[in-house]
């Protein structure tokens, strides 16, 4: 998979295989303005290194971000991250011995999937539909696996729009998911880093705040998508006795979260209203959303199916089952000049190998119809070939 995508870097390649925001779209005065505050008022500490949970003020901060979404917190609740990614190493790295068995949406994040593996845990994967992640199955899972004797650890989700599936939990869900993790003693690891990134409809509540406190909720978060990725800043929030623990990962592995980074954060939310920009950003991923849409209507074929993600930056495409999107996607690289995101990387059993994540945030509506034009031609001539070999319809 990395040495495709490292194919993907080649001048002339359109990707729709990353996961980027459209950092264009930053303010440029806005950048100048913290940059000359940060250098006048902060110059010594923010060359210095920080407490490892993160700075006071930002915690602060993060406390209201949540808030916009209905989560209640406290800054003692909150540890600051390197990026969101570290916010889900110290997750499974807190919990999680070799060989420990966890819970995660099929498909599921592929960013995570080498995480789960470098420490060592068994994923099974609990199904989804266009309402995410399905309780029920995850009743009858935790039946069977209880029957084996086995405990999974913890249930690691992304309730809105779900990456890699565009999904997202209806409420109903989410109510009966933290009922049952209180029933079944379940820890609940909630990854929401698109949750302000909504095109349509109302804000449904966090597994944090359906929890109330219990302490069931591990949730996590970042600026990456609601700023820009290249601050890396990101944060969780867990009951302090876990967060103790986490902070002693956190000291091994990078001390703290980059000061510099960390100030940008709180002078940019003291400055400035981040909803204005989230909305402007939100407005242009929408419409590539909808160009993107339009372009499957029109290039892929009869068989395959996609979700109609409401908000983030992604979307899941399933294609007939012969076609195996890995020799695809090199198919689409070497001859068509397009990247994605071959399905089998969200999954740790095997499966999504005749699915595709698309993204649709990293570049303009124009040219996302160019690519998924050129991935429906790869898609045309695997058609081909399957016919000339007798197969398929
Ligand atoms: C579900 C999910 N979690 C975590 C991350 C990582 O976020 P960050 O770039 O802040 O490390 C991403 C990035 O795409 C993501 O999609």
């Amino acid at each position: 998979m990395r040495d495709l995508m490292s194919l993907a870097e080649r001048p002339g390649i359109i990707t729709l295989a990353g996961g980027f925001p459209d950092t264009e779209s930053f303010p440029r005065e806005k950048f100048d303005e913290i940059e000359r505050v940060m250098a006048q008022d902060y110059l010594a500490s923010l060359l210095q290194y920080g407490p490892t949970e993160g700075l006071r003020e930002l915690r602060e901060a993060i406390c209201r971000v949540m808030a916009e979404e209905g989560a209640r917190c406290d800054p003692d609740s909150v540890m600051v991250t390197t990026g969101g990614q570290q916010g889900i190493d110290l997750s499974i790295g807190t919990f999680v011995d070799p060989g420990d068995t966890i819970l995660a949406e099929g498909p599921t994040y592929p960013g995570a999937v080498p995480t789960f593996t470098r420490y060592r845990a068994q994923v099974r994967h609990v199904p989804m539909d266009a309402d995410g992640l399905i309780v029920d199955a995850l009743e009858e899972m935790l039946d069977a696996l209880d029957a084996e004797g086995v405990r999974p650890k913890l249930l690691y989700t992304i309730p809105n729009f779900q990456n890699p599936a565009g999904v997202t939990m209806s409420r109903e869900r989410r109510v009966r998911l933290v009922h049952l993790a209180h029933d079944r003693e379940l820890l609940l690891v909630e990854d929401n880093p698109y949750g302000q990134v909504r095109f349509e409809g109302e804000a449904l509540p966090t597994l944090w705040e359906l929890d109330q406190g219990a302490g069931w909720v591990v949730y996590l978060s970042t600026f990456s998508k609601i700023l820009s990725p290249g601050l890396r800043v990101g944060w969780v929030a867990a009951p302090p006795p876990v967060l103790r623990k986490m902070n002693l990962g956190k000291q091994a592995a990078d001390l703290c979260s980059s000061t510099m980074s960390q100030r940008f954060v709180v002078e940019y939310l003291r400055r400035f209203d981040y909803r204005e920009h989230l909305a402007h950003v939100s407005g242009i991923y929408r419409s590539r959303r909808d160009a993107m849409l339009t372009a499957l209507e029109e290039e892929f074929p009869a068989e395959a199916t996609w979700s109609r993600p409401g908000g983030g930056l992604f979307l899941w495409a399933t294609l007939p089952d012969f076609i195996n999107t890995r020799e695809l996607a090199a198919r689409a690289i070497e001859r068509h000049g397009v990247a994605f995101v071959p399905g089998g990387g969200a999954f740790c059993d095997g499966r999504g190998n005749n699915s595709m994540r698309l993204n649709f945030s990293g570049v303009s509506e124009s040219t996302i119809s160019e690519g998924v034009h050129r991935i429906g031609n790869a898609i045309g001539e695997m058609i081909e070939l399957q016919k000339a070999f007798g197969g398929g319809e």
